[in-house]
């Protein structure tokens, strides 16, 4: 008899999202014509900057004529797009070789697949509240998962300490969903801690583009010794609007060991075997956000979402609600008011002032109590629920 893979019955009924969006047209079915004001899932409102337009139109029209004409990419990336994310890297003052950078189709899909390089017999160490993600992804791969709740009091950035026995471990920073950055000295401990335990970091970058206090760190590799302790995935979905497009990358130092195993090389094995590379058009309209144009387009896009963040906060400021994030990432993290649940603010935001929003304990027990808001909403629908929300809680 075929067996399934059993560890799928460990799993909550619905991912995360899923659920919220049944939710969501459940209610609009029992109530058509509401204006319902999304600022739940991440999901980017701007189109794609012009000139990752531009770039896809031509690549199109490359694959009408034989001449310019592109077939299978090669599996681990395209090296024109290669050499762009390197140089990317290289003005940030980190050095690294073209293939240590792999294009992948965005950091959600990688989470999971990467988890091929390590053996079912691992404890992973997840820090929450954390990208449901994380936690499904480890499930379903039949892991051990230790959880590291944060709170107010640590600002929602957890330290290591000698009793987390962890051989994986998931960083976010900027966090999704707290918004909370690690500085490069809390970052220096949690490298020293992976390489005196011979830990693997696997560091999720995808809202470094994000970051404006220039004091903070981008990238894991910022952290001397990290090359030989950690894995950094990103994405370009937050960072140019590619949630629909599908395009990201990962860093794999070849300095990277255990067992006397290579992860830079095994990935290779793992892409030549399980991928046929992203699309050629989608890797030229990938390249070209790392055009002097393309990064001053996304940056304009981002500028735009943190107006509305700009307006959340305001709001939340104004009546007196603690929150964080919003600053240095695209979520707002917030407590929710006179001391409602967050599934039950969840329901109170969508029944009575149709806002969406993602409730705290989505993200992990210790995310009860909290609620996240996404910047990404159309900034019309988001200074509107800022009113709807400061009229509702005005004392
Ligand atoms: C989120 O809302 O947490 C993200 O959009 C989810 C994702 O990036 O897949």
């Amino acid at each position: 008899m075929t067996k399934p893979n059993t560890h799928y019955k460990e799993l909550k009924d619905s991912y995360l999202f899923f659920g919220i969006a049944q939710k969501v047209n459940a209610y609009l079915e029992k109530n058509p014509g509401k204006r319902v004001l999304r600022l739940g899932i991440g999901d980017v409102t701007l189109p794609l900057c012009p000139a990752v337009i531009d770039a896809l139109h031509k690549a199109v029209d490359d694959q009408s004529k034989k001449e310019s004409f592109h077939g299978y990419m090669p599996e681990c990336g395209d090296p024109a797009l290669r050499e762009c994310v390197h140089r990317y890297y290289a003005e940030r003052g980190i050095a690294l070789e073209k293939d240590e950078v792999f294009v992948s189709s965005g950091a959600s899909d990688e989470l999971g697949d990467i988890l091929d390089l390590f053996d079912k017999d691992n404890t992973v160490l997840i820090m929450e509240p954390a990208y449901p993600a994380y936690v499904d992804a480890n499930v379903i791969a039949g892991h051990r998962i230790l959880h590291l709740p944060a709170d107010k009091e640590n600002g929602f950035l957890p330290m290591p300490d000698k009793a987390h026995k962890a051989d994986l471990i998931y960083i976010c920073s900027p966090n999704n969903p707290t918004g909370a950055v690690f500085s490069r000295e809390q970052l220096k401990k949690w490298v020293d801690f992976a390489k005196e335990h011979e830990t693997v970091i696997l560091f999720d970058a995808a809202y470094e583009a994000f970051i404006e206090d220039e004091t903070l760190p981008h990238s894991i590799f910022e952290i001397e010794g990290a090359k030989d302790c950690a894995i950094e995935i990103c994405s370009l979905s937050k960072t140019a609007g590619f949630t629909g497009t599908r395009c990201g990358y990962t860093v794999i130092p070849k300095a990277l060991e255990r067992g006397g195993m290579n992860f830079n090389a095994m990935w290779v094995r793992n892409r030549t075997t399980k991928t046929n590379g992203v699309s050629y058009i989608i890797q030229r309209g990938a390249a070209a956000v790392f055009t002097p144009e393309g990064q001053r387009q996304i940056h304009e896009n981002i500028r735009l979402y943190k107006e509305n963040a700009a307006e959340l906060m305001k709001v939340l400021d104004a009546l007196g609600i603690w929150y964080c994030g919003g600053k240095n990432a695209p979520y707002i993290w917030m407590k929710c008011p006179d001391g409602m649940g967050s599934w039950e603010f969840f329901d109170f935001l969508l029944e009575k002032l149709q806002i969406v929003g993602t409730p705290g304990e989505g993200f992990g027990s210790c995310g009860e109590g909290f609620f996240r808001f996404s910047t990404f909403g159309n900034p019309d629908d988001t200074k509107e629920a800022a009113r709807r929300l400061y009229e509702a809680f005005k004392k």
